[in-house]
């Protein structure tokens, strides 16, 4: 399957692709942590992302088109993939349309998360990450064992630089001017699945589990 995960900054997606990946074997390919990964790296593309991400802004069209379309030629991604985080803009639509059908393929969902917007401020700003292994927490919907501490590796946990009150604003204004208007693109092509994202994490995921599986047994 190939499915996009459409959405606001802190629905959920990266939570939830996590769980399908683990339930269906499909690869997540989130621009947002190969994005934190060059940050980390400090790589050319790192430094220069890293600029817009600190704003809240988009990192410019051909720089994520260029490393999706990489990870899309990936052997990995032959039985399929989740997009999360991608596409942003309808200049990166056109352009994984254009991926695809170059390889004789299409996208079999995207999948769109709704949640209110209070709700995303909840989340976005008790998020906690871990700077080693980037596992994700939440101060009070998933709260690690030790406070403050990563369960996995134990490493001090940390709120990203774009989840400060500031920038979540700053990210909420540019998904409703460049990402929002994909809900209407998708839904003209007639691809376009809406999922409740309120709730608990199992619940959400109970909703979209439902979901992918009737995709599947189609
Ligand atoms: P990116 O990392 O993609 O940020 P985002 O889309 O803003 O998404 P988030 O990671 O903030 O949220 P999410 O929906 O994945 O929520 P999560 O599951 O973590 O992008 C960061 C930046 O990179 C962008 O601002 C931009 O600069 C750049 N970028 C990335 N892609 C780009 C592109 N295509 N083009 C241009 N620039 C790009 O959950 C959030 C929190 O809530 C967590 O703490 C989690 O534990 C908690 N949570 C999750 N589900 C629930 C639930 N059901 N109930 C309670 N808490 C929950």
């Amino acid at each position: 399957m190939r499915i996009v995960f459409l959405g606001a900054p802190g629905v959920g997606k990266g939570t939830q692709a996590d769980r399908v990946t683990a339930q269906f074997g499909w690869p997540k390919i989130s621009t947002g942590d190969l994005l934190r990964e060059a940050v980390r790296n400090q790589t050319a593309l790192g430094l220069e992302a890293k600029k817009s991400m600190d704003a809240g802004k988009l990192v410019p069209d051909s720089v994520v088109i260029a490393m999706v379309r990489e990870k899309l030629l990936d052997r990995s991604c032959e039985k399929g993939f989740i997009l999360d985080g991608f596409p942003r803009t309808v200049p990166q639509a056109e352009e994984l349309g254009s991926i695809l059908r170059d390889k004789g393929l299409q996208l079999d969902r995207v999948v769109n998360f709704r949640v209110t917007r209070e709700d995303v401020i909840k989340r976005l700003s008790g998020r906690r990450s871990c700077p080693k292994c980037q596992s994700v927490f939440h101060k009070q919907f998933a709260p690690p064992k030790i406070d403050g501490q990563c369960d996995r590796c134990g490493s001090s946990l940390v709120q990203r630089n774009d989840d400060k009150p500031e920038t979540i604003e700053a990210r909420l204004q540019v998904y409703d001017a460049q990402t929002a208007p994909l809900i209407n693109y998708y839904e003209q092509k007639g691809r376009l699945s809406h999922l409740d994202g309120a709730g608990a994490m199992d619940q959400v995921y109970g909703r979209l589990s439902t979901l992918l599986s009737g995709l599947v047994n189609r």
